[in-house]
């Protein structure tokens, strides 16, 4: 019994190719256009995709996506029970970008006249109003709660004004975590008179 379909009639049409599997025969057909084009498409998007993410990393990897995520968390745990005599809550929101980002806007809005962008300021340039934020020796104490006093009465006699009545709360609370941010839990601190 001879079951092999006869060639199609149109030779210019696509040709059989020779071999057949259990009575299947194949065409040599030419893979359509939108089929190539998606496959062409894929490899080109895969390489621009791979070089985004892996070279340039101009994408965010999951894990940094994650790690934000759960910063947003933490930072609306902690933004809902602030205390400002805690020390450790303090030294938390300043490992925190939430805060340290709220924070840093902030200083820079209000205090980079008087302590510079860097935060140095006298430390910096001693034609700056300021005293230096980022070192270790500190004129009114520098744990947590100390600067938080600070910002909260201000020092009026030298020229640094009172924040927390303007700022409140929480965005004072943002501010020191980013002064913070400069600093090392258990940095040794001292405290000096000023000149
Ligand atoms: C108009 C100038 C001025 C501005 C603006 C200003 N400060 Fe000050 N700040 C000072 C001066 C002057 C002192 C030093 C006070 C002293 O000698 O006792 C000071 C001291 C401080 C201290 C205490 C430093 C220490 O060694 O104990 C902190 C903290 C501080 N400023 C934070 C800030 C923050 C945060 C802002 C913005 C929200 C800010 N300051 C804006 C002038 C300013």
């Amino acid at each position: 019994m001879n079951s092999h379909p006869t060639p199609p009639p149109d030779q210019n049409g696509p040709a059989l190719r020779p071999h057949i599997y259990d009575g299947i025969q194949e065409f040599d057909q030419r893979l359509p256009n939108w089929w190539l084009n998606t496959l062409y498409g894929a490899i080109a998007f895969s390489i621009v995709f791979w070089f985004a993410h892996m070279i340039a990393k101009i994408l965010p990897t999951d894990g940094a996506r994650v790690d934000a995520a759960m910063a947003q968390i933490a930072a609306a745990k902690m933004a809902s029970s602030i205390d400002v005599t805690n020390d450790q809550l303090f030294w938390d929101m300043s490992a925190n970008p939430v805060f340290t980002e709220a924070g840093k806007a902030t200083v820079n809005s209000l205090c980079v006249a008087c302590h510079l962008a860097s935060l140095k300021g006298k430390g910096e340039n001693p034609g700056a109003v300021g005293p230096d934020l980022t070192d270790t020796a500190w004129i009114h104490g520098g744990t947590p709660k100390e600067i938080y006093a600070t910002l909260k009465s201000g020092v009026l006699a030298k020229g640094m004004p009172a924040w927390e009545p303007v700022l409140g709360q929480k965005k004072t609370a943002e501010v020191v975590a980013y002064l913070l941010s400069h600093h090392k839990q258990g940095e040794p601190i001292t405290v000096e008179i000023a000149k």
